[in-house]
């Protein structure tokens, strides 16, 4: 099998957790975010962007994060706090896909998002591609506004992702993947 098809074929998820050091080096990142900015855009709109996490800034942005947790449960145990604060620091490099998707003349705001996704996604396939494994996650706080505001997100910016990059443990066990027959058709006249 082609080199390139191998490589799609076998990308699959790792925890974030699992994603060890030593992280990219600043040429790689280059890399990830090169390939990851070379996707399809209707109107040419670059509606997106990235945010780059690494070394100390991880726990600057998780002091963020915990802040805003420690606001939305007065009541929640120091250990859970903490473990908010670590957050952005479970793999050596995080890259925050920043959708900027905006209503348009001519380009369906819709369209906008997808191709954000579709950096997402690069941005996945190229870390497998360089021998690191990547996790695409949001979770609770990709969605609350003071963590959103402290990262530096205009009000119409949305997190598509934070992409988890590190050293994988091992391959990867896959899960099972959909039957093509369940979800492609072939329309017929
Ligand atoms: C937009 C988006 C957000 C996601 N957020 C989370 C998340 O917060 N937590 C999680 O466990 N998985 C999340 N996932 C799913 C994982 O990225 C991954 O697809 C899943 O663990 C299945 O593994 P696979 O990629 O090998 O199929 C998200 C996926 C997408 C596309």
């Amino acid at each position: 099998m082609p080199d390139a098809l191998k490589l799609l074929t076998t990308r699959r998820s790792f925890k974030a957790v699992e994603l060890s050091g030593p992280g990219p080096s600043a040429a790689e990142i280059d890399t990830l975010l090169t390939i990851a900015s070379r996707v399809p855009d209707h109107g040419k709109l670059t509606p997106w962007r990235f945010i780059v996490f690494e070394g100390d800034a991880r726990r600057v942005a998780g002091e963020a994060i915990a802040a805003a947790f420690a606001a939305k449960y007065p009541d929640a145990k120091p250990d859970h706090v903490e473990a908010e604060r670590g957050r952005l620091q479970r793999a050596p490099l995080v890259i925050a896909v920043v959708s900027r998707a905006a209503p348009h003349v001519k380009i369906p705001e819709w369209e906008q998002v997808l191709s954000a996704g579709a950096a997402a996604m690069s941005l996945v396939l190229a870390a497998h591609a360089l021998g690191y494994g990547a996790n695409w996650i949001t979770e609770w706080y990709a969605y609350d506004r003071g963590v959103l505001d402290a990262l530096g997100l205009k009000s119409h910016e949305r997190i598509a992702g934070f992409v988890h990059i590190g050293r994988p443990p091992g391959p990867p066990e896959d899960r099972p993947r959909p039957p093509l027959n369940e979800i492609a058709t072939r329309f017929t006249a």
